[in-house]
């Protein structure tokens, strides 16, 4: 085992807004770039002493596939630098900081980027697979006529584009089929998840009020001058209201759901980094940490069942790992894929029959003081650029830490394909 620690130095991120607003011009390298820029100017880490780049997305681009190079020559950083994109779904940029701790631990590396971008405004439109063919035909034919008699075969329904579902290949379900789902066999009531999302909105609006959140938050020029400058998230509601929550018709099952868009984490574009460095070279930089990295652990479960449960599994290996309860953890950051989806987590690390069946406990895992959770918002509130979302979490859970001296603080992500990341840090 290493003897090794991983400061969090610091995190930033860019606005998160709507999909198809105010970043709609631009892509998630653009967004990746900015935020990382900032990170450097905040920090004044000299670029030469970043030995590696993480980031995370999930509906890459076909024109610049490893974000994080194009992020890191974009950012500043020195050619030399070496960066790779990685793919955990909605956990990506957790498992990028997770890389990058990994390599820290090692030895590989004394200090790396470890972050995410989404641009949920930029996804890429696909035609089928017909199509594609008789384009690549055209491209070879050999004359002009030869090309024009390839064209000719096309047929409208050859022009009818698809674009990335957000469903999971194995079953065919979307995120939020998933999480009605679970609403419905757990027993989750409207009225709880529209509370999880109030206080979504009121914890995010309070952060965002006293200028906690703003404080993280880096300015993004968008085109087409790029003297107009994104400064503020713009998903939180001020007037975030249980009765106009209740009003809302349900998104995913008409008749009998409960999930609804104001209980869903929204479409959004965004991105945002952290600055990791061993311990040593922290202290040996002048560096203050504003937390560490004490463990960290994956889990998944079976995507044809609850398939948003993978947190249930990976909090209590990563408090294992921890040697820590979470009776210890002094702030909780559960990621907001949809309300039900933390309800249904809660639900099953304070259930006796969850650890029995799941675990091979005889206890449960704990309880989740409510008041100790995403005090700063959380996904459904401020909003879910999903390759970007775990460095948002893990900058606001170490600034937090750090305001209040918590000693332990708790993140746990739920993704894509049935699985689970959880994280702990320690002061
Ligand atoms: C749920 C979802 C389908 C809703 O999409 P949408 O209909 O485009 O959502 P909108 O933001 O337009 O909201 C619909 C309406 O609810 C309203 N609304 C949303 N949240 C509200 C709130 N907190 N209070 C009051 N009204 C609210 C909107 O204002 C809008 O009203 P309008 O129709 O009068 O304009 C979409 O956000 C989604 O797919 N989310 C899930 C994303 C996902 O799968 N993530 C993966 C997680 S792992």
């Amino acid at each position: 085992m290493s003897n090794r620690r991983v400061a969090i130095v610091a995190g930033c991120r860019t606005p998160f807004v709507r999909a198809g607003t105010v970043f709609r011009d631009l892509t998630a390298v653009d967004l990746g770039k900015a935020c990382v820029r900032e990170l450097l100017e905040r920090t004044e880490v000299a670029p030469a002493s970043i030995d590696t780049v993480v980031m995370g997305q999930v509906v890459p681009s076909v024109k610049a596939p490893n974000l994080a190079r194009e992020v890191a020559l974009g950012a500043g950083l020195p050619k030399s630098v070496p960066a790779h994109t990685v793919n955990r779904a909605c956990a990506s940029a957790n498992q990028a900081i997770a890389d990058v701790a990994s390599a820290i631990l090692l030895g590989h590396v004394e200090a790396g980027i470890a972050g995410g971008s989404e641009c949920l405004s930029d996804v890429p439109i696909l035609l089928g697979r017909r199509m594609a063919r008789i384009l690549v035909e055209a491209q070879k034919a050999k004359s002009l006529g030869a090309r024009l008699a390839t064209f000719a075969r096309v047929r409208p329904r050859d022009l009818v584009p698809e674009a990335p579902a957000i469903a999971e290949p194995s079953t065919g379900l979307t995120m939020g089929q998933s999480a009605e789902k679970m609403a419905k066999e757990n027993g989750i009531t409207r009225e709880e998840q529209d509370r999880i999302a109030l206080a979504s909105h009121r914890n995010g609006w309070a952060a965002t009020e006293d200028g906690r959140l703003p404080a993280e938050t880096c300015a993004v020029h968008v085109p087409p001058a790029y003297d107009v400058a994104v400064t503020a998230d713009n998903l939180l509601r001020k007037d975030a209201s249980l009765e106009a929550l209740a009003a809302l018709p349900p998104a995913f099952d008409r008749r009998h759901g409960t999930v609804t868009a104001g209980n869903s984490s929204p479409l959004t574009d965004g991105a945002a980094a952290v600055l990791l460095m061993s311990e040593e070279k922290a202290r040996a930089e002048g560096y203050d940490a504003l937390a560490y990295v004490r463990s960290w652990a994956v889990a998944a479960v079976d995507p044809g069942g609850q398939l948003l449960m993978g947190p249930g599994l990976a909090i209590p290996k990563a408090l294992e790992r921890a040697g820590l309860q979470l009776s210890d953890m002094d702030l909780v950051e559960m990621h907001e894929a949809f309300a039900a989806q933390v309800a249904s987590n809660i639900q099953a690390l304070e259930s006796e029959a969850w650890a029995r069946e799941k675990l091979g406990r005889s206890t449960a895992v704990g309880r989740v003081d409510r008041d100790r959770l995403n005090v700063c918002g959380g996904s459904i509130a401020l909003g879910h650029p999903f390759g970007a979302t775990g460095a948002r979490i893990t900058t606001t859970l170490a600034h937090e830490m750090k305001r209040r001296a918590a000693k332990f603080g708790l993140i746990s992500v739920c993704a894509q394909g049935g699985m689970g990341f959880a994280m702990v840090l320690e002061r």
